[in-house]
């Protein structure tokens, strides 16, 4: 059988990143140009100036990503781009390069979700052995989702209000970390205690859907009456005692699912995977069980252009295309 080579382009944030793999799994060339120190002084990302960043990155990483991999576009076979959720101007930029390159070079084109993406970089590792469920955790997204087949993802449970690394994020500039604050606050977790009992919000008893607001709340309430009573807290203890919560909701929600649900494997997918306390509770939750955890090395958990092949590929033999009127979608569905 001939060699698949899928080329990915992802610009859904702010990351401007390329990647071509071969056969679906067998990562060629993976190039990632952050822009993380140009949003930093904002302490989050400026959708415009990320939309500027894409524009002027994307043919020097399109190149490099060629060059690694010493193959041209007339080696590909299909061309796969973000096509959303994100944001609407990073993503164009994305869209409208793999057009002009479908385009000019009369290759197939196929949009892929960027969930879908996440999802799929464990594929990179491991073959999917179904059912399984997958725990998404971003900066955007939390959702618990069944997999029964290839491309078909059920949504079981998701955030009501912000998102597992949102919240991170927005704990971590309360507490006046540098963005993106999740790693800050990880490392900082590592070296703290559990001293505060942080509300769990566990929602009704059947439901695997997640509440981080009420926990953000309870974060920064502590912190201001701390303040006015001029007690000394160490935000290496509320790096813990917070991340003690996110961890402990996120991980039995995702077992009594897993058990529920009586899946194969379970995957964690997203920015927020990175987090090591996270990856050891769900180690040591799965380890006495029959069921396979999957979770990414960390350069393929953050966005990256590897995990849109990866995903595009299936969509590729499962037949998906798309038109020259592929279109980005900020508020994609899965
Ligand atoms: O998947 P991702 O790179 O971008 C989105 O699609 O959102 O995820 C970024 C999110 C940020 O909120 C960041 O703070 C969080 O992942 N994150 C972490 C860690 N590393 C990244 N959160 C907790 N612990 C970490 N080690
Ligand atoms: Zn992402």
């Amino acid at each position: 059988k001939k060699d698949q080579y899928i080329i990915a382009i992802e610009t859904s944030c702010d990351e401007t990143a390329v990647a071509i793999v071969k056969n679906g799994t067998e990562v060629i060339s993976n190039v990632v140009a952050s822009q993380i120190e140009s949003h930093k002084r904002f302490g989050g990302v400026v959708p415009e100036i990320a939309s500027r960043h894409h524009v002027e990155q994307m043919t020097v990483v399109l190149e490099e990503a060629f060059e690694q991999a010493g193959l041209t576009i007339k080696d590909m076979d299909a061309i796969t781009v973000t096509e959303g959720p994100g944001l609407v101007g990073a993503l164009l930029v994305g869209v409208n390069t793999a057009k002009t390159l479908a385009f000019a070079n009369n290759k197939p084109i196929i949009g892929v979700h960027h969930i879908a993406g996440h999802i799929y970089a464990n594929r990179l590792e491991k073959e999917f052995n179904f059912p399984l469920l997958a725990l998404v955790v971003s900066g955007g997204h939390t959702e618990l989702i069944l997999m029964k087949e290839h491309g078909s993802f059920e949504i079981i449970g998701e955030t009501r209000d912000d998102a597992a690394g949102e919240a991170y994020d927005k704990v971590a500039r309360t507490l006046q970390l540098p963005y993106p604050g999740g790693p800050m606050i990880d490392k900082l977790a590592a070296e703290g205690k559990e001293t505060i009992d942080f509300p769990r919000a566990w929602l009704e008893d059947d439901s695997y859907d997640f509440s981080f607001s009420g926990l953000k709340s309870a974060v920064i309430n502590k912190l201001h009456n701390a303040e006015q009573r001029n007690e000394e807290l160490k935000k290496e203890d509320i790096a813990a005692s917070f991340q003690a919560s996110v961890v402990e909701v996120l991980s039995e929600k995702t077992y009594r699912a897993a058990m529920e649900h009586n899946v194969k494997q379970v995957i964690v997918a997203g920015g927020v995977a990175a987090n090591r306390g996270l990856r050891q509770a769900l180690e040591d939750k799965f380890k006495e069980t029959s069921m396979e955890l999957l979770i990414p090395p960390l350069h393929l958990c953050t966005d990256n252009a590897a995990m849109i092949a990866a995903a595009g590929s299936i969509a590729f033999e499962q037949g998906h295309r798309a038109g020259l009127d592929l279109n980005a979608n900020p508020s994609l569905s899965l």
